[in-house]
């Protein structure tokens, strides 16, 4: 029997990259997870790899951005699995610029993915933990859940380039101390995970060409000049660049019972990359 067993997890952006692998990883230990992508197709094929698996998944897709997103998702758990215990927000995305060059839109971007919609789906999941905690204490059981808030090395040191992608990465860092000293009461562990370089296709190697990916109809340039990277690699003690699944195991240390005394902090999943 897996370690989260009949949990129900949330995993925003699990149709790609890290949140896939960590929507895989929380079901291999026995949860039931709703995925989410901007992009249909992932999602959906993430949500029938887990249930091909064994477990239980749905898949509710589109953008975290959009309004009414918030309520749809966390909804969905509550109703389809009846639960609602575990919380990944990791959906996100850079749209990097110098300041100069950086229009509103831009930075107005990065607010919206990495900061408004974890805001926004916390609190769509207030009230249903708050009602479950509070039946639970009732009941004389202490039961744990989790938030873990994805941010990256860039919101606590910064990184040039990504004025708004380290100021909406930050400001969840914030975000995620205010929810453990709001949430300690109805016994939710609220941490962050903060990522150094993880190789998906936001930090591929730009070839002869700059890669861009389409999000909801824009092209946005990613990558990472091949230079840049060995630079990288070199300054990281561990040597290399992270998998998703080194990522995700991560991730996992905050949604298990061994982190349930565990709440407010930041663990840096770099390598042992201290800029
Ligand atoms: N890769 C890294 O080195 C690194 C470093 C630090 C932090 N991070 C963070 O990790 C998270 C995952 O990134 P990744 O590297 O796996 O990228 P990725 O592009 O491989 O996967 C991200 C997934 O999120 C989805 N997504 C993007 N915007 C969305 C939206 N508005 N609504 C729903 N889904 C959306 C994408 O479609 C994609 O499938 C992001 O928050 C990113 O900022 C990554």
């Amino acid at each position: 029997m897996g370690k989260l067993q009949g949990k129900v997890a949330l995993v925003t952006g699990s149709g790609r990259g890290i949140g896939r692998a960590i929507a895989l990883k929380l079901a291999s230990e026995g949860a039931r997870v709703v995925v989410n992508d901007l992009d249909a197709e992932p999602g959906d094929a993430v949500a029938a790899e887990i249930q091909a698996m064994g477990s239980d998944a749905i898949a509710i897709n589109g953008s975290v951005s959009e309004a009414g997103f918030a309520d749809r998702f966390v909804g969905a758990a509550v109703e389809k699995f009846g639960g609602l215990d575990i919380i990944v927000n990791n959906a996100g995305y850079t749209w990097d610029s110098t300041i100069q060059k950086m229009t509103d839109e831009q930075f107005q971007a990065m607010l919206d993915v990495h900061l408004v919609a974890p805001f926004r789906i916390l609190r769509a999941a207030a009230e249903p933990i708050r009602i479950f905690a509070k039946k639970e204490a009732e009941a004389g059981q202490e039961v744990f859940r989790k938030v873990v808030n994805i941010s990256s090395i860039a919101g606590l040191y910064g990184n040039a380039g990504q004025a708004s992608y380290s100021s909406a990465k930050a400001s969840l860092v914030g975000l995620t101390r205010t929810l453990c000293k709001e949430w300690g009461r109805y016994k939710v562990n609220v941490n962050c995970v903060a990522f150094g370089l993880i190789n998906t296709r936001l930090t591929q190697p730009i070839e002869a060409q700059q890669k861009t990916i389409d999000v909801a109809g824009r092209d946005i340039k990613v990558g990472v000049q091949p230079q840049m990277l060995d630079a990288m690699a070199r300054m990281i003690p561990l040597g290399r660049g992270g998998t998703p699944e080194e990522a995700a195991d991560a991730v996992y240390l905050f949604c298990s019972p061994e982190s349930n005394y565990v709440s407010g902090q930041v663990l840096v999943c770099g390598g042992g990359l201290i800029l």
